[in-house]
């Protein structure tokens, strides 16, 4: 028989966090009890104000095909979101509803990659974004995030990355998986090279209302000179606690929309119509479920930075809900670390898993209780610390 695979699939595995989500049910289901701190799903419910809205939306009969761009009552409270978060002004006609910012994502990919264009993708990182722009045939180009650095992207190891063949950049802030935030200045130096060199900026925004220790959320488009080149990705996953709703946004300007549009109603339609109106009431109503989550996650975060020891922590993580801990001093690989941690009951992911960069440190999502953190705190550092 021939073989029916794709060959641009030939660089593209499977997820190392499935991986370790697997290994961790199979010794659950034998009995060991087991602290996941591998997935990046919050233990939260999704607040009833928005659940409601989607049960009202259903008996109103509200179960059609939305417009490709999305529900106007949809568009309208994403723009004011955009607008609240981050200054930057887009019409209704500038935004899309997606499946989750991963299909925001793939959508930016579909509409402006092609074999032989090259996508620098800061590592380590979330993972779909290394795999994604070879399903386009393009080409993703690792730079490598330093803790030297805080995990920041650093200007000139950007600049020696970029060559003639440069489409875009991919951008994550507040960043999975090392919770580091980019800072003002980090973000004017990419923009001046994004400007000089005339290439596009993924610009994925799904943590901004994760953010510790007074920091505040700076997106990209909001630069001068940047708005017309920076594809805007955000969720409902996180922010609300519906990573199994899958509703997303992506904002563009006009001039970028209609490629992604065209892709859009061809491969998806539109996002769900129901769904569509339960975002639109997360966004439209009081923001004070979002800020008690934020809450939780921000004792959480503290309760970790003082247990775990601080050699493990050598950048704090300043968004997101994630912990990149160094066992490079315990003399572990990654991968090691993990397997005894495992053995301990504690689930985490090897670092390697979110690309290169990620050797000899593991993720922590602290998206479970204080309790569970706790066992956890002192098995890894138990295990971790040599
Ligand atoms: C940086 C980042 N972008 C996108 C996603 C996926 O978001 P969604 O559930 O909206 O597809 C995740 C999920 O972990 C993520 O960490």
């Amino acid at each position: 028989m021939r073989r029916f695979t794709s060959s641009l699939l030939d660089q593209v595995g499977f997820s190392g966090i499935r991986a370790v989500f697997e290994k961790a049910n199979q010794l659950e289901a034998s009995g060991k009890k087991m602290v996941h701190l591998e997935i990046g799903r919050l233990d939260f419910d999704t607040p009833e104000h928005i659940k409601k809205a989607a049960k009202d939306a259903l008996d109103q009969g509200l179960v059609h095909y939305a417009p490709n761009l999305g529900l106007p009552v949809f568009r309208q409270a994403a723009t004011a979101a955009i607008q609240r978060q981050t200054g930057v002004r887009y019409s209704d006609k500038e935004v899309i509803a997606t499946i989750g910012a991963t299909q925001g994502a793939f959508l930016a990919m579909a509409a402006f990659l092609e074999k032989g264009d090259e996508v620098i993708i800061p590592t380590p990182t979330f993972v779909s974004y290394l795999n994604a722009p070879r399903f386009y045939a393009a080409e993703p180009v690792s730079l490598l995030l330093k803790p030297e650095d805080g995990f920041q992207v650093n200007p000139e190891s950007l600049e020696r990355a970029i060559t003639e063949r440069t489409k875009m950049l991919v951008l994550i802030s507040p960043h999975n998986p090392t919770g580091s935030v980019l800072e003002l200045k980090t973000l004017e130096a990419i923009a001046q090279l994004a400007i000089e060199h005339d290439f596009l900026v993924l610009s994925d925004e799904v943590y901004d209302q994760m953010l510790y220790e007074g920091e505040k959320h700076i997106s990209i488009a909001s630069l001068p000179g940047m708005r017309e080149r920076t594809i805007m990705v955000n969720s409902f996953s996180k922010t609300y606690s519906m990573t199994g709703w899958r509703l997303g946004y992506l904002a563009a300007d006009a001039p970028l929309i209609d490629p992604l549009i065209r892709v859009h109603q061809y491969s998806v339609g539109s996002a769900c119509s129901f769904v569509q109106a339960a975002g639109a009431a997360a966004l439209n109503s009081s923001s004070e479920c979002v800020e008690q989550m934020a809450a939780e996650l921000t004792r959480r975060r503290a309760f970790l930075l003082e247990n775990l020891h601080p050699a493990l922590v050598p950048v704090k993580p300043l968004g997101a809900f994630y912990f990149f801990l160094d066992v490079r001093q315990a003399g572990l690989t990654a991968e090691a670390a993990v397997d005894l941690l495992l053995d301990d009951g504690v689930a985490l992911v090897p670092g390697p898993a979110f690309g290169p960069g990620g050797e000899g440190f593991v993720r922590l999502a602290y998206a479970t209780n204080l309790e569970e953190l706790r066992l956890a705190a002192e098995a890894i550092n138990q295990v971790l610390l040599k």
